[in-house]
């Protein structure tokens, strides 16, 4: 497992800090009263079992980059960055356009950045900490100056719509972070990841990849859509979560009441719960939108802090604690000293599920002054 002792020793100078972030979910909603008419659920079994009232799900042709690609030029033009600015776009995905090429490739060529290096991270719901990790890693050593980090998913693609125990969970969105090369105290100060390869069945898709190919039969047994294992993936997930939160708070000497806000992999409202109250967390120290958008894969961290930034939940000197755990298994944590100063608030149209338009970006102030320097 990554200890980050020489990183931090040794490189504490060069950081990178979230300067900007891009959220869209599809305007489309499905509610748990329309999964009622599909499968055998109720609204009542969803809500106490996970938190989850509704989820956006595409509609209309609407392609995983395309959701990226709103995301990604929300936040560019928020800090004024051309898509040529960039040094690196990672996308963390399991529901790419395609195969290949990769999603960031798409991503890249929908934006315009055409030459900047664009790949995709496959890592289930921590593929966007593992892109962050990069991102991270990528800027601290010098290699880029700005970076574009993507979690966005069409997980509606990949769900068995006439298996209850999964299609209630899951949504579409997009959500971005960019990073930027700081030598101010801020910042992502710390990050832990890891991953455990023996337990492939409990969350994964079977087919489609070269050991099962399609075939009629692979599309016959159903091996194109996602399957969980929930009881066991739930154990573990608060196991895991719980450990990653715990290692970075205390290797890095920040008590848990100390936490601006803890922002935890939005798979289940009873897992975070789990976490948080074992951390001592208050209610205002955590943010969750499971509620409105269900597990967004590893679209869900990112938008979360979008949507706590937006709201005031988070300022300047904050720290923020994010965490993620998914199918590998793998999981991953991130302890950010927050160095934005606090952004419009937005007003509740603006914060409307389908709030983000493409003209959305134009209400917003583009850069602030510490950015400049
Ligand atoms: O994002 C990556 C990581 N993912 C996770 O961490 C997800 C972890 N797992 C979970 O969140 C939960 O295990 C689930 C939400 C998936 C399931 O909740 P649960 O409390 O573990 O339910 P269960 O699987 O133990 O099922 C309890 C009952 C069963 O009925 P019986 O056998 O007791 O009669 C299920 O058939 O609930 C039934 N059930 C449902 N009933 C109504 C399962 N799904 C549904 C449903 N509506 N949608």
């Amino acid at each position: 497992m990554f200890k980050g002792r020489f990183r931090k020793e040794e490189k504490k100078q060069r950081r990178a800090a979230v300067v900007s972030v891009g959220k869209y979910m599809p305007p489309h909603i499905l509610t748990n009263f329309d999964l009622e008419k599909m499968v055998d659920t109720s609204n009542q079994w969803i809500l106490e079992r996970t938190g989850i009232k509704k989820r956006h799900i595409v509609k209309n042709g609407l392609r995983q980059s395309d959701l990226a690609l709103r995301a990604s030029q929300e936040a560019l033009a928020r800090v004024g960055w051309s898509p040529m600015d960039l040094d690196m776009i990672v996308v963390g995905t399991v529901t790419p356009d395609h195969i290949f090429p990769s999603s960031a490739n798409t991503l890249a060529g929908k934006l315009g950045a055409i030459g900047v290096p664009s790949w995709d991270v496959l890592a289930a719901c921590s593929g966007f900490m593992y892109s962050l990790y990069q991102g991270m890693v990528t800027v601290e050593s010098g290699r880029a100056d700005k970076a574009l980090v993507v979690g966005s998913e069409v997980m509606s693609s990949i769900v068995d719509w006439t298996d209850r125990s999964t299609c209630v969970l899951f949504g579409d969105g997009a959500s971005v972070l960019l990073l930027e090369a700081t030598y101010e105290p801020y910042g992502i100060i710390d990050m832990e990841i890891g991953s455990d390869g023996r337990h492939l069945k409990l969350l994964h898709m079977p087919g489609g990849g070269s050991a099962h190919p399609a075939t009629h039969e692979t599309v016959n047994n159903k091996e194109h859509f996602l399957h969980m294992e929930g009881q066991e993936t739930f154990k573990l997930a608060v196991r895991k979560m719980l450990l990653v939160a715990k290692t970075l708070l205390e290797r890095n000497h920040v008590n848990p009441e100390e936490l601006g806000l803890f922002i935890g992999h939005q798979a289940n409202l009873r897992i975070i719960d789990a976490v948080t109250k074992r951390l001592n967390l208050k209610p205002d120290q955590i943010f969750n939108n499971i509620e409105r958008y269900g597990n967004t894969t590893s679209a869900t961290i990112p938008s979360c802090v979008y949507e706590a930034e937006m709201m005031g939940r988070i300022k300047k000197g904050d720290w923020i604690l994010l965490v993620s755990f998914g199918a590998g298994l793998t999981w991953a944590g991130a302890l950010i000293k927050w160095g934005i100063d606090p952004l419009p608030v937005l007003g509740a149209d603006a914060m409307a599920d389908d709030s983000v338009s493409d003209t959305y970006s134009d209400r917003l102030k583009p850069g602030r002054d510490w950015q400049k320097q």
